[in-house]
């Protein structure tokens, strides 16, 4: 059986390339949702349709395990999905999220009063990353900003018009003297160099965080590891294949990939 990797888009092969560089050995399965990404601005319920039936595609092609590499939807449709969809269609399946791992890794890199997160509008609105810093240090204080521009930049060749963007955006944590950034969307770990210029800070990127706390999920889960095949083969789903979305893949996985359409609903 394979891993899955989902995300709304092709953010998400940043991760997922991370990830297969750790663990090179195993089978895995990329589904990016390139036809109705963002999900970044998206309510609740529609992101938790969406993430089920992306779910649903994944355990059916043979996915033991899924990485919602997707911030949005592991802030907003994670716990759900864990608590009602899992029991009730794939109880022996596992599903793991960004937002847990990643605000363990803020802990584990110092130990900070004052925590910025920078994610979609989506996942700020949603405060899973305020509950989970909170929850692992009582009264740390969270500062967060939505930056809706980022993706669209970023998928859209806009890497010239980013400066200033990024600038405004970091604002309000260089005001605020935050001492840890989170990078909390799958698309900012292609920033993290722009930001660590312009912050002398921790800054946690997913891409260097993901792939070890997944290599130690499968040590501390063997019953979930033993199923696993090791071929070392990978498959890229997507819901849309456009020219702008092969030049993004190839790009971001720094190879030529092959994007096979598929359908979700
Ligand atoms: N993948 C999304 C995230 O990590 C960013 C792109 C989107 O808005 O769908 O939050």
């Amino acid at each position: 059986m394979k891993i899955g990797v989902f995300d709304s888009g092709l953010g998400g092969l940043a991760i997922a390339r991370a990830i297969m560089r750790r663990l090179p050995e195993y089978d895995y399965l990329y589904l990016g949702d390139t036809k109705r990404v963002p999900y970044g601005g998206r309510s609740q319920a529609t992101i938790h349709e969406f993430t089920s039936q992306a779910l649903s595609y994944l355990f059916e092609h043979d996915c033991q395990l899924v990485i919602l590499a997707c911030n949005t939807a592991s802030a907003e449709a994670l716990r759900k999905s864990q608590e009602e969809y899992l029991p009730r269609y794939f109880p022996d399946r596992r599903v793991l999220g960004m937002v847990i791992p990643t605000a363990e890794a803020v802990f584990e890199s110092g130990d900070p009063n004052r925590v910025g997160v920078l994610a979609t509008s989506s996942t700020v609105e949603s405060g899973a990353y305020v509950r989970e810093l909170v929850h692992r240090k009582p009264g740390v204080d969270v500062v967060q900003v939505a930056a809706p521009l980022l993706v669209p930049l970023l998928e859209n060749d806009g890497g010239k018009y980013l400066g200033p963007v990024l600038d405004d955006y970091m604002k309000p944590l260089q005001e605020a003297s935050v001492e840890a950034i989170v990078l909390g969307c799958t698309h900012y770990c292609l920033l993290k160099e722009e930001v660590r210029n312009r912050i002398a800070v921790p800054v946690i990127s997913q891409d260097e965080v993901i792939p070890e706390k997944l290599a130690d999920y499968l040590c501390r889960h063997p019953e979930i590891e033993c199923r696993l095949g090791r071929s070392g083969h990978t498959d890229y789903h997507v819901t849309d294949v456009t020219p702008g979305a092969m030049r993004l893949a190839a790009q971001l996985v720094h190879d030529s990939i092959i994007l096979t359409r598929v359908d979700l609903t």
